[in-house]
């Protein structure tokens, strides 16, 4: 009568994908408790690993939110269900923090009542959960941590989303320096136009991703890992951001971009093996600035 289930973090974007393109890592990630309970109604029993930020009030935080979306849908609001949110990921960190719990959150209370739902019809529930954080309906961190892999959300607003293949041997290499960048900043300084020539450069670049990945082709992977129009505009927010990507790119990396908004910064290896060598690479640049950093070396599983 008590299920736990794990939600990972997620990249967002993926450096050619603003807004609909995400993979997920294997770790770090957010454990979710649900069990049943005599008292009728969803409660939050207890939140661990978020320093105290969090709300414990059901309709304003994001994993229990979801499950209240979710049983509403179901008609089951009846049932008496205790939740515990153990955050084991850092937030506010580009990493899918708050996508993670909404995942959790929904799979957890979807399993206690017995798996009534498949992923594909929970997904709206997460994304709900998801935007009850940031304001907005998308689908680019909490599909990844719900399917796993490599995901392309075709359309947003109809959660037209597709797992996309991943070759053997993508390993990301994703670093988290402790700085401040907040999504709605990051969103708000960007333009709303962008010139025909940048879309044209990131559309080939998209295009040229995916079917790297379909063909497993590393050498098309690394030529389309570019993002000419969000990552120019984004750098400044987070010091040191170039050295980085060139430290990467150096210790032999795919390609390398800003994680969701950031501040995290991802790279994409062909072996775990340089994966590590790109993560100290890029771990070192912050070490020497004595900013406190965390690195997650991460396979990318379907
Ligand atoms: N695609 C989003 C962005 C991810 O880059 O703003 C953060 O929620």
């Amino acid at each position: 009568n008590s299920v736990s289930v794990f939600a990972p973090a997620s990249v967002a974007n993926v450096a050619v994908g603003f807004d609909i393109l995400g993979f997920a890592l294997d770790r770090p990630g957010d454990e979710i408790v649900a069990r049943f309970s005599d008292k009728p109604g969803l409660r939050i029993t207890r939140i661990t690993g978020d320093g105290g930020k969090l709300s414990m009030d059901t309709q304003k935080n994001t994993a229990s939110f979801s499950a209240y979306k979710l049983l509403e849908h179901l008609g089951e609001n009846e049932w008496g269900i205790d939740m515990e949110i153990h955050k084991k990921m850092p937030f506010g960190s580009g990493l899918g923090s708050s996508a993670a719990s909404a995942v959790g959150g929904v799979m957890a209370v979807n399993e206690l009542l017995g798996g009534r739902l498949s992923k594909r019809e929970i997904l709206h529930f997460a994304v709900l959960g998801e935007q009850l954080a940031d304001g907005a309906y998308h689908a680019d961190n909490v599909a990844p941590s719900l399917f796993g892999g490599i995901v392309l959300i075709r359309s947003n607003r109809d959660l037209d989303v597709h797992n996309i293949p991943v070759p053997d041997g993508l390993y990301a290499s994703v670093l988290y320096p402790e700085v401040e960048v907040l999504t709605r900043d990051a969103r708000a300084i960007l333009k709303k136009e962008v010139p025909l020539s940048a879309t044209i450069e990131q559309c080939g670049n998209l295009a040229g991703f995916m079917v790297g990945l379909y063909n497993s082709d590393f050498g098309l992977l690394s030529r389309s890992l570019h993002d000419v129009i969000i990552e120019p505009q984004r750098a400044q927010l987070i010091p040191h951001f170039y050295a980085t990507k060139a430290a990467a790119l150096n210790a032999g990396a795919l390609g390398c971009s800003i994680s969701g908004a950031g501040p995290s910064i991802f790279a994409l290896s062909s072996s775990r093996a340089i994966a590590e060598n790109v993560g100290i690479a890029m771990e070192k640049i912050y070490l020497e600035e004595n900013i406190n950093c965390q690195l997650f070396v991460s396979p990318i599983n379907q």
